[in-house]
């Protein structure tokens, strides 16, 4: 059965892998480590469509691991601007810097697992794309193919184990790599979250949740708790063709970007004081844990240490989203 799944997926993929500018086409050499790790770090809680752009200006601003780690950190924040969950940034060149030092990323994945941002998925994921080694990789959308493939009926997030174990049991010795990604390609074109299209399935025989009255239900979530709302103030402050930035200091929040001043509410909850000004508008913008509600203010002299920006090349500033889309409020 295992390996009827696997030889089934595979042959499947050699037909309709997706085309992706990270990819190697099923069967030929595998892409440059480089290049999968840059990829997967991109693509966590972020959509292929998302990531495209961003991997080709990366690609050909730093063609290699050994450019990467030879940046300035604040030059890769900025140009990862609009991504999110910046951590992931600032341990990308962390990364790059311990793997040009090593001469180049490790085989293994427990060698891999050491790296500076590499969680269980990314050390998995480049140890079979990269270096065709046999990993277990699950990602959101492997969790869905397999919870349905075996009809698990145990809610996320207590399923990932028993999901984790059957990833296992049907990932072939050869071609890991390439099994993970016709996984994911299943998970994304046909054996979608809503709308699973299990006419056009190639493993729809195989599936116990196919059977179930309504496989588009598994897997079965665990209630989403509430995402508390906060508020804040962020300040405009416009001179001659010019806006008021400042850089985002320690480890907190949106750390190292440049950004509009505010009132804290990344650190401390809801943001408290400083100046009034003419209210501009809201900006509202999820976070991972809360959603945040940003009145901006027009303000007329600067504030906390920061910098003069033109605002004909505001696009250049590497602002996060949070304040890009604040910006845009206020120059409408
Ligand atoms: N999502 C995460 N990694 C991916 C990959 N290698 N191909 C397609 N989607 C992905």
């Amino acid at each position: 059965m295992a390996a009827t799944i696997s030889a089934t997926l595979l042959d499947w993929y050699d037909r309709h892998a997706r085309d992706l500018p990270w990819r190697a086409p099923p069967g030929t050499r595998a892409p440059e480590p480089y290049r999968v790790w840059l990829s997967e770090v991109m693509l966590q809680q972020t959509t292929v469509a998302a990531v495209k752009p961003y991997f080709a200006a990366f690609t050909a601003r730093w063609p290699t691991v050994e450019a990467l780690a030879a940046a300035p950190e604040e030059d890769v924040m900025a140009a990862w601007a609009g991504l999110g969950y910046y951590s992931r940034a600032r341990n990308l060149v962390k990364c790059a810097r311990v793997v040009a030092e090593m001469g180049g990323f490790p085989q293994s994945e427990k060698a891999l697992r050491q790296l500076p941002g590499l969680g269980d998925y990314t050390a998995a994921a480049v140890a079979a794309i990269a270096f065709g080694r046999r990993a277990v990789v699950v990602d959101a959308n492997v969790e869905r193919v397999v919870a349905r493939l075996f009809a698990i009926e145990e809610p996320l997030p207590a399923a990932r184990k028993a999901i984790r174990a059957k990833t296992d049991a049907i990932t072939p010795d050869e071609r890991a790599g390439d099994f993970a990604q016709a996984m994911m390609d299943l998970g994304s074109s046909i054996c979608t979250a809503r709308d699973p299209k299990c006419l056009l399935c190639p493993l729809a025989e195989q599936c116990a949740g196919r059977k179930t009255d309504d496989p588009a239900r598994l897997p079965v979530k665990a209630p989403k708790k509430a995402k508390p709302l906060r508020q804040g103030r962020a300040w405009w402050i416009e001179q001659e063709g010019s806006v008021w930035l400042v850089r985002r200091e320690g480890t907190g929040m949106l750390s190292g970007m440049r950004a509009l001043p505010d009132d804290g509410w990344s650190a401390r909850g809801n943001g408290q004081g400083g100046p009034d000004g003419e209210p501009l508008g809201l900006v509202r913008h999820g976070f991972t844990h809360f959603d945040l509600e940003l009145s901006v203010l027009r303000h007329d002299a600067p504030l906390g240490e920061g910098e003069w920006w033109a605002l004909d090349q505001l696009d250049e500033a590497g602002l996060p989203t949070l304040f890009a889309k604040a910006a845009r409020l206020a120059l409408a």
